[in-house]
């Protein structure tokens, strides 16, 4: 299985910082990136277009978009629909994300029309889910990975391909934080994920990547991606670096 390496350059970048950081990155590894390595870069929408043109002759590079609404198209004021993001060159596009589900307030059942609306529209999704720290504290990590799941899976059609589609756990108290959840914690959260992907898709969720993301760094990626369940990571902070997210993407 291709190991997903990802940066989530979230609200950070102009459009000319965006391709610098991408020129940059895609030269420190041109030629580095193990066979068995994708990369992903998730830019702001305003840096699509450019960041495409900037990685089209980066092998095992693509480019992914940090949300969208699930419709075709319509009235929906300062919403970008996911044949826009496929236009703009897009492979990937994220869903669930902490950051959307808590501060901008997405439910769970938002965030699994988006799963299952972008996988239909082509779009490889990457459901995000993770729990706070009182979560964790109160001992709850099973329930809430397994609410998150199965709400963000329950609108895929049965029939569906779902060999594009991706999970990233990010435990919201290791986002932003610099607390990177311990070997353990990781293994134990990458080892339910899997459970209930199993329990969903059989051997198929074997194929379906589950990424690790919070305070990802290059001198504790090595260790991270060795963990059973860990095929990648979804990285803020160090990936709007090119230097480190380089390092990362090569660890
Ligand atoms: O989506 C990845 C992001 O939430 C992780 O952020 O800064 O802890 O690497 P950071």
């Amino acid at each position: 299985m291709m190991k997903l390496m990802a940066a989530n350059w979230k609200m950070y970048k102009t459009r000319a910082e965006a391709v610098e950081t991408a020129r940059l990155f895609a030269e420190l590894i041109a030629g580095r990136l193990p066979a068995d390595r994708e990369v992903l870069l998730i830019a702001p929408f305003t840096s699509l277009f450019a960041v495409a043109d900037e990685i089209v002759s980066a092998p095992g590079v693509f480019l992914g978009a940090q949300n969208f609404y699930p419709a075709a198209q319509g009235a929906f004021t300062g919403e970008i629909a996911p044949d826009m993001l496929l236009d703009a060159g897009c492979a990937y596009a994220l869903a669930g994300h902490s950051e959307r589900r808590h501060i901008l307030g997405e439910s769970d059942e938002f965030v699994g029309k988006k799963v299952a609306f972008g996988l239909a529209a082509g779009l490889s999704m990457v459901l995000c889910v993770g729990e706070k720290i009182e979560q964790r504290k109160a001992g709850e990590l099973r329930q809430v990975l397994t609410r998150q799941m199965e709400a963000g899976l329950s609108e895929i059609a049965p029939d569906a391909d779902i060999s594009t589609l991706v999970v990233a756990y990010e435990p919201v108290w290791a986002i932003g934080t610099g607390l990177t959840a311990g070997p353990l914690d990781i293994a134990e959260a990458h080892g339910i994920v899997r459970e209930l992907l199993r329990l969903r898709y059989g051997e198929k969720a074997n194929e379906i990547r589950i990424l690790y993301g919070g305070s990802v760094k290059p001198d504790n990626c090595g260790e991270i991606i060795g963990i059973d369940n860990v095929d990648g990571v979804l990285v803020g902070g160090a990936s709007l670096r090119a230097e480190s997210f380089a390092a990362i993407a090569l660890a």
